[in-house]
């Protein structure tokens, strides 16, 4: 299996509610090595920006607006099959529709509110990556 990369983002309801640590820690047992991460406060501009696949759909003006209400924590990671392993990881974007122990199930309230993003193809797993890092924050 290839080596990938793939983006998740710690959403701002993750940090409010202090999960930052406990959900590391889960990225990591999962044997993820992470390359890169930072706390930063999208602007909704950028937030827009990251979102523009989902801009007309219903839920992008709640997305844009959540996705800017506080600091959030952009992660860089790697592994074999990253971007797969990582959606099983964290389940089902609604998370009464996750699987038990993910990341959703465990932590998020709903699917709006729903902890932690991940890319969804390896080929935007590197655009996502480089979206938040440049090539001298990957260590
Ligand atoms: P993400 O991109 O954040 O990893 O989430 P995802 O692939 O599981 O889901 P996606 O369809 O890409 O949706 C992006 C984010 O938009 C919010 N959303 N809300 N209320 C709704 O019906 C709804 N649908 C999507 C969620 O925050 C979702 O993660
Ligand atoms: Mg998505």
């Amino acid at each position: 299996m290839a080596v990938e990369r793939t983006l998740a983002i710690l959403k701002p309801d993750c940090v409010k509610k202090n999960l930052q640590g406990e959900v590391i820690a889960r990225i990591q047992k999962a044997g993820f090595k992470v390359l890169g991460f930072k706390m930063i406060r999208l602007t909704k501009e950028a937030a827009g920006a990251f979102y523009a696949v989902h801009k007309g759909r219903p839920f992008y003006d709640g997305l844009v607006e959540f996705m800017s209400s506080g600091p959030c924590v952009p992660i860089a990671l790697e592994k074999e099959n990253a971007v797969a392993d990582f959606r099983t990881l964290i389940g089902a974007t609604d998370p009464k529709d996750a699987a038990e122990g993910t990341i959703r199930k465990l932590y998020a309230d709903n699917k709006g509110e729903n902890i932690v993003h991940g890319s969804d193809s390896p080929e935007n797993g590197k655009i996502e990556v480089a979206f938040f890092f440049s090539g001298s924050e990957l260590v």
